[in-house]
């Protein structure tokens, strides 16, 4: 199906800030550079990794996406370290092994079967040996906010933003819809609407263990977040470090 970031690239760094910073650094400290981002969308996590001095090597298949990450990079004078390269998870192929590779919310874009599976056969062939992957899923035990999700942003102009998320269950198990509007208003006139649909899929933890080991992974640790709370059978997250 077709990815629901192209038209609302602009808007993505707007909505749901992360708490993966500190996990991320810590980590970085262990493995060292150069690190492989995938998935990497507007550079969020691969632009710190950059300036902290490694070498990054940033994947994204959104060249919308991968245009917002470049004007960030460029402004941040950090092109010297940060490479962006258009490509899909499953299937780019850089003939070197990095000690860090690094796939944050990337997982539930893997909808159709096999393709988590090759996307983790990918990253191992990325991974250098003693170095570390690092990723997040949502679980089953994650549930669609009810009512709705709505948040605004002003834009500065006098215009403001307003994002509603919704999710429709699918027939297919732990595959949600998910529909992302975009409303720009300038008080009650709507000016602009941008509609990306698009599929999301849960994960079992133990379901991503297996494909992991698989593809030639081993566990090294797991949480529920990234503030490495133990992961129980209620997290709506997992957060795995292999290795
Ligand atoms: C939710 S965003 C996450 C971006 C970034 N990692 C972050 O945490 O802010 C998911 C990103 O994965 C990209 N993506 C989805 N499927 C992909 C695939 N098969 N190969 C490469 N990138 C993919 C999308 O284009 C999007 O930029």
């Amino acid at each position: 199906m077709g990815m629901g970031y192209e038209r609302a690239a602009p808007y993505y760094d707007l909505f749901g800030a992360k708490d993966d910073g500190a996990f991320l650094a810590a980590l970085l400290s262990r493995t060292g550079g150069p690190a492989l981002v995938v998935g990497a969308g507007t550079a969020r996590e691969a632009l710190p990794l950059a300036a902290a001095g490694e070498e990054v090597v940033a994947v994204d298949r959104s060249e919308a996406m991968l245009a917002v990450a470049a004007d960030k990079t460029a402004a941040r004078r950090l092109g010297g370290r940060l490479r962006l390269l258009r490509a899909d998870a499953r299937d780019f192929s850089l003939r070197r092994r990095f000690p860090l590779v690094v796939a944050l919310n990337l997982f539930a874009h893997f909808v159709e079967e096999g393709e988590a599976s090759a996307a983790l056969r990918n990253f191992r062939v990325h991974l250098a040996p003693g170095g570390r992957l690092l990723l997040n899923v949502e679980t089953p035990a994650w549930r669609p906010p009810d009512p709705p999700v709505e948040e605004s942003r002003e834009l500065g102009d006098g215009r403001r933003l307003r994002r509603t998320v919704k999710y429709r269950p699918t027939r297919r198990p732990h595959v949600y819809a998910i529909e992302l509007w975009f409303d720009v208003l300038h008080g009650d006139l709507l000016l602009d609407r941008i509609l990306e649909r698009d599929e999301v899929r849960l994960f079992r933890p133990d379901e991503v263990r297996q494909l992991a080991a698989t593809a030639g992974l081993r566990v090294d640790e797991v949480y529920a977040d990234f503030a490495s709370a133990p992961l129980q059978d209620s997290s709506p997250e997992a957060v795995f470090v292999f290795k």
